[in-house]
């Protein structure tokens, strides 16, 4: 949806209009979220916005059946976000779960998830964690989700990511080194979405 918009035609017409609003009303939120997160880490409240985070959106469809034997498969396989933040919409069959102290735990449905993606990890030093989660396979189905990305994916901005200057200090040095979000979004496909891939760019 950004920075490359898709023309509108390319869209299936039964979810064109409301995908292409919904994504314009994701990216307002997305905005507000940014700047709640920029004065949690004691920026100035646009800094996040101001350094390219909310530049990119990808929305994805994602549509789960159902599944005659859910012990056998799995949804969508343990992993993080490869992107700044994820906003997600799960349907009322629910099945996402997120990592917490080792443990999986339900999210309820009936809310949208904000998801802690790798990216903004790197750029916040470790301040704040990327969260892992997966999808459960269910016999009750289909199910539906709208997963919408903070990234730019892999157009090339030129822009350059790395550990925010203001965070860092003598005892609190640079854990990760630049990139871009070409390199990065590449680099964690090749590990299909494995969170390890934020060791990969460790300084
Ligand atoms: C994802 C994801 C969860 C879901 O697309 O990265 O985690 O509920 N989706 O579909
Ligand atoms: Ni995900």
């Amino acid at each position: 949806m950004a920075p490359d918009p898709p023309n509108p035609q390319q869209l299936p017409q039964p979810c064109r209009d409301i995908l292409i609003e919904y994504s314009k009303q994701v990216t307002k939120l997305g905005c507000s979220l940014f700047e709640l997160l920029s004065e949690a880490l004691g920026l100035a409240s646009s800094h996040l916005n101001d350094i390219g985070c909310a530049d990119g959106l990808a929305t994805i469809c994602h549509y789960y059946p159902a599944s005659p034997q859910p012990e056998l498969t799995i949804g969508a396989r343990r992993h993080a976000d490869n992107d700044f933040i994820t906003i997600l919409l799960q349907d009322h069959v629910g099945g996402l779960q997120f990592l917490h102290q080792n443990q999986w735990v339900d999210v309820p449905s009936g809310a949208l998830v904000v998801n802690i993606g790798d990216l903004l990890q790197l750029i916040s030093n470790d301040e704040l964690i990327s969260v892992e989660h997966r999808v459960i396979s269910s016999s009750v189905g289909p199910r539906v989700s709208v997963a919408c990305f903070f990234t730019t994916g892999t157009v090339d901005t030129g822009k350059i990511f790395e550990p925010i200057k203001e965070l860092l200090s003598e005892q609190n040095p640079a854990k990760y080194r630049a990139t871009t979000m070409k390199e990065f979004v590449q680099y964690s496909h090749s590990k299909v979405f494995d969170k390890s891939s934020l060791l990969h760019f460790m300084v």
